[in-house]
């Protein structure tokens, strides 16, 4: 077989890393583009972790029908009931069970003994296997654990049910060389081996993770387990970008495929930034700004002649349109429209109207409006259906001998017209503060980032920032030519979404509270 499976953990280990937060409604938009990209496996999350986290897992499970939907769980009775819980609607399911195999983690953390870890294997995978017949087990840290104990644990795993072996590199210790050494020593020496399909996990902390899971491929793997952009724990996973571009442009070397439609990686990795809060290095292999960019003279002259002399891979074959100038103040709504459905994106009417309106207003003040500018419009568009208030005006009087004093204009759930005003220690602060006295959620700023979307002093200009409320944090973004409005509405989008989230926990509970019954 030289299909590899790409297993998909953007939505589980790429939430895990620190500062990302995705309520239900955002996990399910990103697992709709992934169910566009073609992977084979979405691991939608750890449903015992939170109520949040079970509702987000039991919306994708009902929602999206093309990938096998996988849930996480301890090696524990109670969370791998839940994990089937969350995905037993789901058209096809899987549950991922996973205990450490090494003895670091056995003697200084889980406090157990090998022959402990040898029962529970079996008894957790035999409890998940009752539900569905997918079940996947990891030994976690198996680069860590000493081989014939690995041998011993898959063995177990694939003799209870497991169907698919997932081999962890979870610190990301490996080398290339030595990876691959260890998932062949798997493919022979482990007897049933034949019966389960061998998966790695690799994290990225020594900046190998993408290196160690071709190895893997090399010697018999034929799942990977990647996120979008690379996000994840600490230094992120396995991109799956990379992973994917590497199968398909080295095919004459690695003799694999995948059945991912590269085309739609690049939006995807757009999508997932946005709704993340994580921006992409240029310099990020595949999706970075500069991925296909030529800068040195001789390079351009060579592309100019002929694109394979400093190209390897096509920017079209991963979505990447050619064109950066599109469009100017003279072009109509039609040339807009054809622009967006080229980039990937189909508005209804009314998004249509209003982001055409902010094109429009934008290319009065910019000379040429670039697709990152019309992006940059678009996730706007795409944010404002979902607010609970809306900025409707913002203004600021500030300088350097008086007192920062914003006014602002809020629309509220009912329509209802809010103003207020404050003063601040910057026009920021002072909008920010004007805000909070409308809305009125306690949370604190712990996040701040400007930055240009493209070049020249007339570029929108793009606000990240986070704010934290009860231990959470939540991410907002907002774009605009002049930098205090893309705060305010950054701003806006945090708030919305921390509204939005504590309205779905409202919704669970109260859905939970009528599962139970009457008391
Ligand atoms: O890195 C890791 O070991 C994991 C497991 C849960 C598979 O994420
Ligand atoms: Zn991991």
């Amino acid at each position: 077989m030289d299909r590899v499976i790409i297993f998909d953990t953007t939505l589980r280990d790429g939430e895990q890393s620190a500062g990302a937060s995705l309520n239900a409604q955002e996990k399910l938009e990103i697992a709709r583009q992934l169910e566009k990209l073609g992977v084979d496996v979405i691991e939608a999350g750890f449903p015992i972790s939170s109520p949040g986290e079970f509702a987000a897992v039991k919306l994708i499970a009902r929602e999206i029908h093309q990938p096998i939907i996988c849930a996480l769980s301890y090696a524990k009775p109670a969370a791998i009931d839940r994990a089937w819980e969350a995905i037993r609607d789901a058209q096809c399911s899987r549950i991922h069970v996973f205990l450490s195999s090494s003895d670091i983690h056995l003697s200084l953390q889980l406090k157990k003994s090998r022959a402990e870890v040898l029962d529970t294997v079996g008894a957790m995978v035999s409890r998940a296997k009752g539900y569905t017949a997918d079940v996947e087990f990891s030994p976690m840290d198996a680069s860590r654990t000493q081989p014939e104990f690995l041998h011993q644990v898959i063995e177990t795993a694939i003799s209870a049910g497991a169907t698919t072996i997932n081999i962890p590199d979870t610190v990301g210790y490996a080398i290339p060389d030595e990876f691959g050494t260890l998932i062949a020593g798997i493919m022979s020496k482990v007897p049933n081996i034949s019966q389960a399909v061998v998966s790695v996990h690799c994290h990225n902390d020594l900046g190998l993770a993408v290196a160690n899971s071709l190895e893997a491929l090399r010697h018999g793997a034929r799942q990977v387990e990647c996120t979008i952009n690379g996000i994840g724990e600490r230094a992120g996973n396995a991109s799956l970008e990379e992973i994917v571009m590497a199968i398909k442009t080295r095919h004459d070397f690695l003799h694999l495929t995948t059945n991912i439609d590269s085309t739609q990686i690049y939006k995807t990795s757009r999508l997932v930034s946005e709704l993340t809060g994580f921006l992409v290095q240029p310099n990020k292999a595949i999706v970075g700004a500069n991925a296909f960019r030529h800068q040195s003279g001789i390079h351009q002259d060579g592309i100019i002649k002929e694109a394979i002399t400093y190209e390897i891979m096509n920017p079209r074959d991963v979505g990447i349109p050619s064109s950066t100038l599109v469009l100017a103040k003279l072009s109509g709504r039609h040339a807009f429209k054809e622009r967006l459905a080229e980039l990937g994106y189909v508005l209804n009417e009314e998004s249509l109207n209003r982001a055409f309106a902010v094109f429009k207003e934008l290319a009065e003040k910019k000379k040429g409006v670039t697709d990152r500018d019309i992006e940059s419009l678009v996730a706007q568009e795409l944010r404002t259906q979902t607010e609970t208030y809306r900025l409707d005006h913002v203004g600021v009087s500030c300088g350097d001998h008086s007192i920062p004093t914003a006014t602002v204009r809020l629309i509220g759930p009912g329509s209802e017209v809010l103003e207020d005003a404050a003063l601040g220690t910057g026009p920021v602060d002072a909008v920010y503060k004007a805000i909070n006295r409308i809305v009125k959620v306690p949370n604190q700023l712990t996040e701040f980032t400007v930055k240009s979307v493209a070049e020249g002093i007339d570029a929108i200009g793009e606000v990240l920032i986070r704010i934290e409320s009860n231990g959470v944090t939540y991410t907002g973004r907002g774009a605009a030519t002049d930098i205090v409005v893309a705060s305010a509405k950054a701003y806006m989008n945090a708030l919305n979404r921390l509204l939005a989230v504590r309205q779905l926990a409202v919704e669970t509970e109260i859905e939970s509270r009528q599962a139970e019954g009457p008391i």
